[in-house]
């Protein structure tokens, strides 16, 4: 794992500018949409979370791996990038200011195109798979995005000047991916732009499947986000508090830049309503930003702090001891011969895992078709894998956990809202309506 620390030294803030460049992003459409939505499908090899966003005049879909703490959207510009709306930002712009960018690149050698501009402000675009970091010009073009009433895709809006970084740390994103799209805590990810550039609140939320072939869906401005047929999954959620880290998580960051994460409080950990006995200091963040309990698209199943995800292997074991293991199959530590096991309608009959929340009767409850995976036929494995001893954070809460599960990030009251299994209510994530009525 590669980590850097750059320091740059802070370039002045101008609020004035930073006033006049939210007016001037607002969409030049009178159609004013109440939220709009992206179309996410999962990679079966590299199980990543993989979404099209259509960008650039001739507008072209650009395929980005979904990064739900990741900073801004960032995309390969340096080859095949053709549109005649991109534009550097310059540096000591309103968009540098925005973006919180210190660094300057002020020559570059050569004739002027995406990613290599002469006065232009830079940031560090990062791949969070392998973890590796580059710099990169920070650069507008124009966004196209569908809205919709939370029912069904409506008509097409328009983002003319939607800031993004080019990048060019590819290995390790899915085949066909040229970059990731981040919805992180930042003033530039895409939450943030979408938010401002349609005045809407500072909500989005998240839906994520397994399926290669019907996509799950993000949802950015308030619901209703309805599924078929006709579950409102933005009714009955249950709230936490969003918790900052203070400190980066990125693998290359200025020094006094805060994780653009989402990290939450987790209390406790409870299997069948006993309480799993687990080190207390590592749940909380400490002045450095290690500890806590983070949610990411990124891994593919929630990583442990060896001393938890030792403590919940022997504690889930103990409560299917009735139930023959078989040989483990990695990444996992834990595996059953699932002809023994029942089904319910939320996936195997498993002992329920809760992430205990700000109180003992705030929790998110995992079952069976989230905690389990299928590895083959008759082998089923509990899909927690293990961080090490010194991770940086303690549990990071992986795609495999959240899917079929909608995930409300309420940026503007700093809460998260979570529906728990949608498979209760007989739907899932793969159930939006994705036939347009525009
Ligand atoms: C940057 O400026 C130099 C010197 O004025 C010029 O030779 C070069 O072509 C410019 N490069 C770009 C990419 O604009
Ligand atoms: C709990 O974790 C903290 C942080 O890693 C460590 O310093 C401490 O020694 C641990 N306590 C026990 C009892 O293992
Ligand atoms: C699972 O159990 C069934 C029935 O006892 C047996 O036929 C099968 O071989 C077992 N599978 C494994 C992987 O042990
Ligand atoms: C999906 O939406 C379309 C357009 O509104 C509608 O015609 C169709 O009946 C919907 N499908 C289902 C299964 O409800």
């Amino acid at each position: 794992m590669n980590k850097f620390s750059f320091t740059f030294q802070m370039a002045p803030l101008f609020h004035y500018l930073f006033l006049f460049l939210v007016s001037s992003c607002a969409a030049q459409t009178s159609f004013r949409p109440k939220a709009l939505l992206l179309p996410v499908t999962k990679d079966p090899s590299t199980l990543q979370y993989v979404t099209r966003i259509n960008q650039r005049s001739p507008l072209v879909p650009v395929p980005l791996t979904l990064d739900l703490g990741g900073q801004f959207m960032w995309a390969n510009c340096y080859t095949d990038y053709v549109s005649s709306t991109y534009r550097p930002a310059r540096c000591k712009s309103a968009q540098c200011s925005l973006a919180k960018s210190t660094a300057c690149s002020v020559e570059c050698p050569g004739a002027p195109k995406p990613g290599c501009n002469n006065n232009t402000c830079a940031l560090m675009p990062d791949n969070t798979v392998t973890r590796v970091a580059t710099i990169g010009d920070l650069g507008s073009d124009l966004v196209s995005i569908q809205s919709t009433d939370g029912k069904n895709p409506g008509q097409v809006v328009l983002v003319p000047k939607f800031l993004f970084v080019c990048g060019s740390a590819l290995d390790g994103l899915a085949r066909g991916v040229v970059g990731m799209a981040g919805l992180g805590r930042s003033p530039i990810s895409i939450p943030s732009q979408f938010s401002s550039a349609f005045s809407f609140r500072r909500i989005f939320a998240i839906c994520l499947t397994s399926s290669s072939n019907s996509p799950g869906v993000v949802f950015f401005g308030d619901g209703p986000y309805r599924f078929l047929l006709n579950t409102d999954a933005s009714s009955n959620l249950i709230y936490t508090p969003l918790i900052k880290n203070p400190v980066s998580t990125a693998s290359a960051y200025t020094q006094g830049d805060a994780s653009s994460e989402y990290f939450i409080g987790v209390k406790s950990i409870r299997i069948n309503d006993k309480i799993v006995p687990v080190n207390k200091t590592l749940l909380t963040i400490n002045r450095e930003g290690y500890g806590g309990t983070k949610i990411s698209t990124v891994n593919p199943y929630t990583v442990l702090q060896t001393s938890i995800y030792k403590a919940i292997i022997t504690a889930f074991g103990n409560a299917l001891s009735g139930v023959p293991r078989v040989a483990s199959v990695a990444p996992f530590g834990l595996c059953f011969n699932s002809t023994s096991l029942t089904s319910t309608r939320v996936g195997p009959g498993v002992p329920q895992i809760d992430l205990v929340l700000q109180n003992n009767d705030v929790f998110w409850r995992i079952f069976g078709a989230n905690s389990m995976v299928q590895v083959s036929e008759d082998v089923l494995c509990l899909g927690f894998v293990d961080g090490g001893v010194n991770p940086m954070t303690s549990i990071v809460i992986g795609g495999h956990q959240i899917e079929d599960n909608l995930l409300q990030f309420d940026l503007a009251r700093s809460r998260l809202g979570f529906s728990s299994s949608l498979l209760f209510r007989q739907t899932t994530c793969a159930n939006f309506n994705f036939t347009s009525n525009a």
